[in-house]
């Protein structure tokens, strides 16, 4: 590596996330360069970007190469589950991100839970089966319902479903053990007791036994207001999560976070990243729904803008095995983040739809881009289902919210759709 102050970063993946961590990085005194793989169309008016596709292991170990990177930053789950963190590891360069072993956290539900059981970190109760006569058995004599029916392995979001009654869990575990809907990834099924309260998003910077708690957030999954229609990757976002109060984060910290960075140390899973805890809110306390190993997003588009410590000097002592040592500063202003999304999406949904932008950004407003890219002109088009985020910090949250959707106004095209009332549920708690 040149030298550890002067850093050139490849931030990999394409969405706000990643934008988001772009933006960290140009803002880091620590950074002189950073470069994306793939990217999208907004920053590529910033910086360079590559295109080489987030689960192209050897083409994206050839870039780190080429380019002489010294820190690789990685964004989505399945690069990581796929190994590149170890195959980038071997090439000598610095990654923040778990290597495949570790990935496993995100990239089985059955892994995870077995590990919460075993040094009893509190979650919801399951049954894990592989054969649909012994599930559909169980879904007749023992289950109570609501019932959840899992895919242990990554399905893209999609491989949760919430079942009101016996015929409707029937079908998902048909759907997953004998159709292989999700293909491997539903080989296997967790059926899980139903959690009822507030979630919340924790997420933490993990350097083997030591870590960071990073602002909470709450993210907001269906696609229509109220939390209505199915689940997408997350239409908005807000930080901090009032719900988990200084002392429920104290409970959550005794019971949840500290055992769970033991647990994962203790297994020998060696997690230098992010482990982002979804938690659950009940009346009988906080409990596990699920462990990620990288950013939330859209969550990541309001931590990051909230942290004044440098979030790529924790990335770059993650990366490097070093213990976290610093006090965390955080800003006080709450930051809100709506997505926009193309019409259609978490179905099928046009590309190539030009984007108007306001002519202005406020410097406490960004616009990051996901499914973006440039057309032959160099306009911006519309590239994905999630297109841009728009985040805003400010006194309030009230004050976040009304800013950033009167910016949402100015930002049109074709068929744009975002929801009307992220944050609504924690301003309406507000005196
Ligand atoms: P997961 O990918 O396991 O976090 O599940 C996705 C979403 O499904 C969560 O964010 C929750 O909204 C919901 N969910 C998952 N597990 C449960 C549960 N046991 N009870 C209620 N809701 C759940
Ligand atoms: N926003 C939820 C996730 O990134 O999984």
């Amino acid at each position: 590596m040149s030298s550890q102050t002067s850093l050139k970063v490849l931030v990999v993946g394409s969405g706000g996330r990643e934008h988001a961590l772009v933006q960290a990085c140009r803002e880091s005194p620590l950074c002189r360069e950073v470069i994306a793989a793939p990217g999208n169309g907004g920053m590529a008016g910033d910086i360079t970007c590559f295109p080489v596709a987030a689960d192209n292991l050897e083409g994206l170990a050839r870039l780190a190469s080429e380019q002489e990177v010294d820190l690789a930053i990685i964004g989505p789950e399945v690069p990581l589950s796929l190994g590149l963190a170890d195959r980038l590891r071997e090439n000598g360069v610095l990654v923040y991100g778990p290597g495949k072993k570790a990935a496993r956290l995100e990239g089985s539900k059955v892994f995870t839970k077995e590990l919460l059981e075993k040094y009893g970190i509190p979650t919801a109760e399951s049954a894990t089966f592989t054969r649909s006569a012994d599930a559909l058995n169980y879904l007749g004599e023992r289950a109570r319902y609501p019932v959840v029916v899992k895919a242990d392995g990554l399905a893209a979001g999609k491989g949760v479903l919430i079942a009101g009654d016996r015929e409707e869990a029937e079908k998902a575990v048909r759907a997953c053990l004998d159709e292989r809907k999700f293909g491997d990834s539903g080989g296997t099924i967790l059926i899980e007791e139903h959690l009822t309260g507030e979630e919340a998003s924790i997420h933490l910077m993990v350097s083997g036994t030591s870590f960071v708690v990073l602002p909470t957030s709450q993210d907001h999954k269906r696609i229509g207001d109220g939390d209505t229609g199915p689940n997408t990757g997350g239409m908005g976002a807000y930080s901090p999560a009032e719900v988990v109060d200084p002392e429920s984060l104290e409970v959550v910290r005794d019971r949840i976070i500290q055992p769970s960075v033991d647990a994962i140390a203790a297994e020998g899973l060696d997690l230098l990243g992010t482990l982002f805890i979804g938690i659950m809110l009940t009346e009988s306390g906080p409990r596990v729904l699920e462990f990620n190993v990288r950013f939330g997003d859209p969550e990541t588009q309001v931590i990051l803008p909230r942290m004044e410590t440098d979030p790529l000097e924790l990335m770059l002592d993650c990366a490097s095995g070093k213990p976290l040592t610093k006090e965390l500063q955080i800003r006080p202003e709450p930051a809100l983040c709506v997505v926009i999304a193309a019409g259609g999406y978490p179905k099928s949904y046009r590309k190539g739809d030009l984007i108007e932008f306001p002519p202005k950004t406020p410097t406490n407003a960004f616009i990051f881009h996901a499914g973006t890219s440039t057309d032959r002109e160099g306009r911006i088009v519309t590239a994905g289902g999630r297109v841009l985020g728009v985040t805003v910090l400010a006194e309030t949250l009230a004050g976040a919210a009304q800013q950033a959707y009167a910016l949402c106004e100015e930002i049109r095209f074709a068929d744009s759709y975002y929801r009307r009332d992220i944050g609504a549920k924690q301003l309406s708690r507000e005196p």
